[in-house]
């Protein structure tokens, strides 16, 4: 006897018509036609049941910060850094955990069970750092909160980053960042790659940077970061965030350039929502999209997620912890529409972020945690097409949030009453 089965489930595999058995928050069974019975069944009726959504990239210290001390009013990323160093100090501990934990419930609605934060630790009062670790314990229970020590400032750019930072990994965070095009030159750029490479491999962490979130062509501090993580023998456990400025460079030296990332085994997120909004601001026109090369370093063989970087912050105003949208904005600033690259831009926001993250448990398979969520799509592809409503959200077993279906009910003269036109299937 199991706890639960969901039948009829579409995977994102492909595989159409799977019964899941769940039994003590585990998956015990994923099969046609499950002949066994539960103490619960949920009826999917052909709908998409996916592994969560997770988000690779995200400043969770600032979210839901919109409007604090004031607007944005160019919506620049100038703008922005400004205004958050002017909402920094008036910062505190409880109001920093309240939004952020405003921003799970968000996420956990929406089917985001996952979320890599970076974390300013640019600030010897480290109350951004010590609020989101008791958030971790907090919202432990139903998501995973992984935390990245990121000097927004600059490492050595910044007076006291490095031992701020080093003291922020003492207390628990789990990841070393870093903003390398940020310090003051080239140089010292590479250094804090290579000095913060070392900080991971010394006590044996992963590694997430920010790196040439720019226009410039010229930064190349993901070369460095790839050289460092073949040197410390860190393959598979360094990533590089944004990479925007691989999208302006010369199409020669990145022909030597992926290859070298390729053979480091490094991860690579882009942000579609935050780097169309943000690159190139300083172009006329032709305006330049800015987000990195997706589809060629998938096709390259790295590990590429999306992450959705900010929601409602000094940055950025919009977003709602939907990794769908997220995805859809991926899919269209790539020109990821093919069919397979539409599928994977649905992987960006679920199981490569996942891989990224080093989750345990991930995915649909026998022993692996059940985690699942119930869209109102028949298939990743129109599951991002309609940013799909998450039906059911369960963790370990249990729903933990669910939403009604969305339906519009047209009442035409002359035309039949219908519901559900946007869906093709449903
Ligand atoms: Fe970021």
């Amino acid at each position: 006897m199991l706890d639960l089965i969901i039948r009829g489930a579409n995977l994102p595999d492909g595989r159409q018509n799977i019964d899941i058995g769940i039994q003590g928050g585990k998956i015990a069974s994923v099969e046609p036609a499950l002949k066994a019975s539960a103490g619960q069944e949920i009826d999917a009726k052909g709908r998409l049941v996916t592994p969560p959504f997770v988000d690779a990239h995200f400043h969770m210290d600032a979210t839901l910060s919109l409007g604090l001390p004031r607007l944005n009013q160019t919506g620049t990323l100038l703008e922005g850094i400004a205004l958050w160093g002017e909402l920094k100090p008036l910062l505190t501990q409880e109001a920093i955990a309240e939004r952020a934990l405003a921003y799970c419930d968000w996420a956990v609605a929406k089917g985001l069970l996952a979320i890599r934060s970076h974390v300013d630790i640019c600030d010897p009062r480290l109350l951004a750092v010590d609020a989101l670790l008791e958030v971790k314990k907090k919202v432990k229970p139903y998501l995973d909160l992984q935390l990245v020590a990121f000097p927004q400032d600059g490492v050595l750019r910044s007076p006291g980053a490095m031992e701020l930072l080093k003291e922020a990994l003492k207390r628990g965070v789990d990841v070393v960042g870093g903003i390398p095009h940020f310090e003051r030159t080239m140089a010292d750029g590479a250094a804090s790659v290579r000095a913060l490479c070392e900080i991971a491999a010394d006590r044996g962490l992963l590694v997430d940077m920010h790196c040439d979130e720019t226009d410039d062509p010229m930064s190349r501090h993901v070369e460095t970061l790839a050289y460092e993580t073949q040197r410390l023998g860190l393959q598979g456990r360094v990533t590089g965030s944004h990479l925007t400025s691989m999208h302006s460079m010369d199409n020669y030296y990145v022909s030597k350039l992926i290859p070298l990332m390729a053979e480091a085994k490094l991860s690579a997120i882009a942000n579609p929502l935050i780097n169309i909004t943000i690159q190139g601001r300083h172009d006329t026109y032709p305006k330049r999209r800015g987000m990195t090369r997706v589809p060629e370093l998938m096709a390259a063989g790295l590990t590429v997620a999306f992450g959705h970087d900010c929601v409602m912050d000094p940055w950025y105003g919009m977003g709602s912890g939907d990794m769908l949208e997220v995805a859809h904005m991926g899919l269209h600033v790539a020109q990821m529409t093919g069919q397979d690259a539409m599928r994977n831009c649905f992987a960006a926001v679920t199981v490569n972020p996942a891989r990224i993250l080093q989750l345990d448990g991930y995915g649909i398979a026998l022993g692996k945690n059940a985690d699942l969520v119930i869209l109102q799509a028949a298939d990743p592809v129109e599951a991002i097409r309609v940013r799909a409503t998450r039906l059911a959200v369960l963790r370990r077993g249990k729903v933990i949030a669910e939403t009604p279906a969305q339906t519009a009910r047209l009442s035409l003269p002359g035309r039949p009453e219908t519901a559900d036109f946007l869906k093709k299937s449903i």
